[in-house]
């Protein structure tokens, strides 16, 4: 028995990869069943033949397993060494936070978010643990997309694979995506598009997925535990693209800026965006950003960039998660961010091509989807998947001429 039980320690971590071998020890139902029927000593007698029998099936999966183990690298060793994401405790809601002052007067949405603020930590569904170890070997720089996406925008995900996020070495820089998934719905809905992103994942390799609910106010915390996620997994990306999958974002112009950046490689600090200064927090409760003073008393935000879409360096990425450690969870995330770099004392910058409340179009006769008015912007914001096609091609187009049009003003 003493060789067994280290045994099955080791087993309770790779026993996920056997979901279809139930153990009979952990059948309880059956086990009270005849507990009822039978009489103690009968039940005691059979549950200990079941634990023999679970120990002995144990063994002979240690043995296959072992041979297996053999093969593996030592990364996924490490990964399979994680608990299944249900031995894993769930965070506990806070009673407490019910004592806030004024706290049943706010809309229930609020509370909710009050009572799982302190939760920063939710099992991963899905990864792809390798997206950033390849390229990296050829040397070149790399650009890191991470777009923020619920689980229903199946289509924008399918257009921006075609388009602005599509994985490419562009112009000396590898570009590589993920999209930042949590889950929507309950019972059969959640089920069916959890099923998705898995379909998706296997085909496409860019879906991160974590179990927690992917709403608006949850966004901060899909911010926070992909930058965690980044630090484990890629931490070599030198430059970060975040945003929402309904931007128009000009990636081979990112690229080309992130070139210019002179000695920063990403090891040096760059945040930069739409910037917003002196923004203060709505107080107005049927406003979709109300933040009440239980949540933020200041009156006036930190600098950030709009959350539509910003770029920033590895270097940035990691002195946000330091920071967010000891900041508590705000709900929302372009203001969080702001919040971060604050307290690192760093600055967000203006990039005048960055475009996330609309672009201005200087005359009413023009389309404002002139494929010219974006060919110089780095992102645009609140685009159909449609628009975001046919702008992405007709940009490339080799006959795209803008010269004519711009003297027609
Ligand atoms: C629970 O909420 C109360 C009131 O906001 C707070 O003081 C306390 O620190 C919270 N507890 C945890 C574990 O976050
Ligand atoms: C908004 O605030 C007003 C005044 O405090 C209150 O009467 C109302 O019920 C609130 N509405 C919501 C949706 O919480
Ligand atoms: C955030 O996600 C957690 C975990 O799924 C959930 O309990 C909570 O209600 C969500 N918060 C909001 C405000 O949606």
């Amino acid at each position: 028995m003493d060789r067994l039980l280290p045994l099955y320690t080791h087993f309770s971590g790779v026993l996920k990869h056997f979901e279809n071998i139930r153990c009979p020890q952990v059948n309880m139902e059956k086990v009270s069943w005849m507990y009822r029927t039978r009489g103690r000593r009968r039940a005691l007698e059979t549950a200990a033949l079941l634990i023999m029998n679970s120990l002995c099936l144990l063994v002979i999966l240690k043995i296959l397993v072992h041979e297996n183990c053999d093969k593996i690298t030592s990364q996924k060793m490490v990964r399979e060494a994680q608990p299944p994401a249900t031995m894993t405790p769930t965070c506990e809601q806070n009673m407490s936070a019910a004592n806030i002052e004024g706290f049943f007067t706010l809309p229930t949405y609020i509370q909710e978010f009050l009572y799982y603020r302190h939760c920063r930590y939710f099992p991963m569904l899905l990864t792809v643990p390798n997206k950033c170890s390849i390229p990296k070997g050829s040397g070149e720089p790399f650009f890191l997309l991470a777009i923020k996406s619920s689980p229903k925008n199946y289509e924008r995900r399918a257009v921006l694979r075609k388009t602005w996020a599509a994985e490419r070495l562009q112009n000396g820089v590898w570009i590589r995506t993920v999209f930042l998934t949590g889950t929507t719905g309950t019972g059969f809905d959640k089920q069916r598009l959890n099923k998705l992103l898995e379909l998706e994942n296997k085909r496409y390799q860019d879906i991160l997925q974590w179990d927690f609910a992917d709403s608006f106010y949850n966004l901060t915390l899909k911010q926070v535990l992909f930058l965690d996620w980044m630090q484990n997994w890629c931490p070599t990306a030198d430059f970060l693209f975040n945003g929402d999958d309904d931007v128009f974002a000009n990636t081979d112009n990112m690229v080309e800026f992130l070139k210019g950046q002179g000695d920063n490689d990403g090891s040096k600090h760059l945040f930069t965006g739409q910037l917003l200064l002196d923004s203060v927090p709505i107080r107005d409760n049927t406003s979709k950003y109300f933040i009440p003073e239980q949540i933020e008393k200041a009156d006036l935000y930190a600098p950030y960039c709009s959350g539509g879409g910003y770029l920033y360096s590895r270097f940035t990425a990691r002195t946000i998660l330091q920071m967010s450690q000891s900041i508590t969870l705000m709900p929302i995330d372009d203001v969080y961010m702001g919040m971060c770099l604050k307290q690192a004392k760093l600055q967000p910058t203006d990039h005048q091509g960055v475009w996330a409340d609309g672009l201005i179009i200087p005359s009413a006769k023009l389309d404002i989807y002139d494929p010219c008015h974006y060919r110089e912007i780095i992102l645009g914001h609140k685009f159909l998947p449609d628009q975001i096609y046919l702008l992405w091609n007709e940009i490339h187009r080799k006959d795209l001429d803008c010269a004519k049009k711009e003297v027609d003003l």
